[in-house]
């Protein structure tokens, strides 16, 4: 880093704050969801500094929508927001106009309650499928991740207001997020963790990025200039500014210098130790000249300097509905035997404890506080389907008795309260068989900030969800009925060892306060699903390699937080470039449920696929015709693929590089794709030479309706090896 600074104790945080590296004085500044006047519940505001006309901003997260408080100390109204569906959700529906529009609509709360800077969208890259938080995140491509990522910031900031893409970078998992050092190649930084966040930079200028939590070989990435100078800024030209994580990082000067503009939430120590380290003239001037520039660059376009007055009124109602539909388009029909879909069955039995306690987003700061969830029996009611109302007394009575035995929750982050899978007696069982005509179980995961999950019961279902689903199976089968799941999740879970029990499985993912109407519209076939998977579902935990070592390695002394003892740990991405599909690709893993796939009510043929040229110069176009060949209306998402050669770089069998999603089509009609591939496509990143370079020879561009369903392709070449673009040397492994 080249200069020394004095390490700065980090405050800690007040109950429901995030807990800080150090040991540190009692907090400052606002914290998580509290204590602001402006607008309560909001994460953090700027410094108050009227004197030289300098307002104060307001940022909030986060990424499903906007999280304040409902109510407000002596006011009778209240201020909800809307829940939208999780990132991992609209990544599904691989359509950057709806995402585009959710961002709109997202924005527009923003604005009218008085917000600034919405902090979201998170865009870390699903590595471990055990990953906390990855239902706040796209994908485990990067490009995709990036392209989400570049539309809903696009339509958040139409509004005239800021977002804060994070948490840059590396921040993967949650399990001692404050103390952990990622050790991870400057290939796989380039190509998989940091790619997303250059194309959000380059395509839709996000007023501020959030630097993350862990270190990045070797520095804390709020403290290293090569991460927040080189890369986003020389590099990738950002012009907003950089603000921590809540209490991220340790050392303020070297924030300072390493041009994290803004300490979030910002405390007295941190100030007093800035002030000192300039008057000592450790901490150049210069410094916090740019820092303070940089801000002042966002604040002069904020709503709060512009003078907007809060309406305090956004079209809940509008959004509710666009919420709904945007729901359905990223569910995913993973399995469908026999056309067990759609169905209007009546009756319906609905088992399982998450159908009546549905599950529309993740804890945390990724929760939102909204009015209302549509629970699944209400919503299949709203849509005409009748529900065994016995088996729902049950389950109600059960769920209310088993919530209230539990102890009140902790803090903000402590787990959710996991009520213990009912058991159906058999005489409910057989009753319920006889009398309906067909079965729905609901298995839900919750998760969220602070934590990551677990494999036992939890990614492997718990063997009373298992034994639920076996039992259904049985007496319904016994009676030729049917039984569908649903995936009520947030991060993937495995399917393989139950799959063929049942008829049919829908992924709804955390699908926002429209949750139980969304579900109905798929399910009578109102709205045929066209959702495929951003992430790939595995057989086995152990089939991931980046399950060796997670949640990485502790070393080094006891570190006393007070509350809790710490010590720092490392974990080493050995992978490199090969995570998700491009690792099963690599190592001749079958998944469960591949990267891209997505069943629909109808069929698609693909045809007359055509290359521009068979020889590469500046950019290729590939066109497709994709035919609806079955007997409903729906929509089909087209992959694109590409094989690169690979003589100096190991490459990934193929990567993902273009996409799109067809309007709907009618039966019989017919639309036709066109996806550009531009230089920066065919490269991989060469560490010798810093720089994206594309090989010299064969190019294979395949047209997936998955990344395993490859339905047509085409070779080009490129005569000569072609560096694409130089880049600065940083972030080397120690
Ligand atoms: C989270 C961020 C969030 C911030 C403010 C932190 O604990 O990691 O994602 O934006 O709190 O609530």
């Amino acid at each position: 880093m080249g200069m020394n600074f004095p390490m700065v104790p980090a405050p800690a945080p007040a109950a429901g704050g995030t807990p800080a590296a150090t040991p540190a004085p009692a907090p400052q500044g606002p914290v998580v969801g509290t204590t602001q006047q402006k607008v309560p519940g909001a994460a953090g505001t700027t410094a108050n500094l009227a004197d030289l006309g300098i307002p104060t901003l307001v940022v909030a997260d986060g990424p499903a929508g906007l999280r304040i408080s409902p109510t407000r100390p002596g006011e009778t109204r209240t201020f909800y927001a809307t829940a939208f569906p999780i990132a991992t959700l609209l990544a599904a529906s691989w359509d950057l106009d709806l995402v585009y529009q959710t961002g709109l609509d997202m924005g527009s709360e923003v604005k009218a309650y008085g917000v600034d800077v919405l902090l979201g969208p998170g865009m870390n890259i699903h590595r471990n499928p055990l990953g906390g938080r990855n239902f706040e995140y796209f994908s485990e491509d990067p490009y995709l991740t990036g392209k989400m990522a570049a539309s809903i910031v696009k339509g958040i900031q139409a509004n005239g207001v800021g977002t804060s893409v994070k948490h840059f970078a590396a921040n993967n998992h949650e399990t001692n997020r404050n103390m952990i050092n990622v050790k991870v190649s400057p290939r796989a930084l380039r190509e998989i963790y940091l790619r997303g966040f250059e194309i959000v930079v380059r395509e839709a200028a996000p007023w501020t990025v959030m630097s993350s939590y862990n270190k990045v070989n070797g520095p804390y990435t709020s403290e290293n200039p090569e991460l927040l100078k080189t890369v986003l800024r020389d590099d990738w030209g950002f012009k907003g500014f950089v603000m921590t994580d809540w209490f991220g990082g340790r050392n303020a000067a070297a924030q300072m210098v390493a041009g994290n503009d803004l300490l979030m939430p910002g405390g007295q120590a941190q100030m007093d130790t800035l002030l000192a380290a300039v008057r000592r003239g450790d901490l150049p001037e210069k410094y916090i000249d740019e820092n303070v520039d940089r801000m002042l660059n966002i604040i002069r376009v904020s709503p709060t300097f512009l003078g907007h007055q809060p309406s305090n009124n956004p079209d809940l109602k509008g959004h509710a509905e666009r919420a709904r539909k945007t729901a359905s388009e990223g569910m995913v029909l993973l399995k469908n035997e026999a056309a067990t879909l759609p169905a209007k069955p009546q009756p319906v039995a609905v088992f399982g404890n998450y159908s009546y306690d549905l599950v529309s987003g993740g804890t945390g700061s990724g929760d939102v506080n909204e009015a209302y969830t549509i629970s699944l029996p209400d919503g299949l009611s709203g849509a005409g389907f009748t529900v065994d109302a016995g088996l729902r007394t049950l389950y109600e009575t059960y769920i209310v008795a088993e919530k209230a035995k539990q102890p009140p929750r902790r803090s903000f982050f402590a787990p959710p309260v996991i009520v213990p899978e009912m058991a159906i007696l058999p005489k409910d069982l057989k009753k319920a068989a006889s009398t309906n005509a067909m079965a729905i179980i609901t298995i839900g995961r919750i998760a969220g900030e602070g934590g990551d999950r677990k494999v036992q019961d939890d990614y492997y279902l718990s063997a009373a969800e298992k034994q639920l689903i076996a039992d259904v199976s049985k007496a319904f089968h016994a009676k030729g009925k049917k039984v569908v799941v649903m995936l009520n999740i947030g991060g993937v879970i495995e399917t393989a060892s139950w799959r063929d029990l049942v008829d049919g499985i829908l992924l709804t993912w955390l699908p926002g306060q429209e949750a139980g109407n969304a579900i109905a519209d798929v399910l009578s076939g109102k709205v045929n699903p066209s959702g495929k998977l951003p992430t790939s579902f595995l057989v086995k935990y152990e089939d991931d390699p980046a399950a060796e070592g997670f949640p990485g390695q502790e070393y080094g002394p006891e570190i006393d937080l007070g509350r809790r003892k710490v010590r720092a740990s490392e974990i080493t991405y050995q992978e490199g470039v090969f995570v998700g599909y491009r690792a099963f690709d690599k190592r001749n893993i079958a998944p469960a449920y591949e990267f891209g796939h997505g069943l629909s009510y109808t069929t698609f043929g693909y045809s007359d696929l055509k290359l521009s040229s068979p020889a590469f110069s500046g950019s290729v176009t590939a066109t497709v015709t994709v035919t609806n060949t079955g007997k409903v209306a729906g929509r089909e998402v087209v992959q694109v693929y590409l094989a690169a050669p690979g003589k100096t770089m190991e490459k990934p069998l193929a990567e993902l590089k273009a996409f799109g999603k067809t309007g709907l089509l009618q039966p019989g009609q017919s639309e036709t794709l066109t996806f550009t591939l531009d230089a920066r496509s065919l490269t991989s990143f060469d560490e010798g030479r810093s720089a994206w370079v594309a090989e010299a020879g064969t190019y294979t561009v395949k047209i997936g309706a998955s990344s395993r369903d490859i339905r047509a392709q085409a070779n080009f070449t490129l005569a000569t090896e072609q560096v694409v673009e130089r880049v600065n040397k940083a972030l080397e492994m120690e």
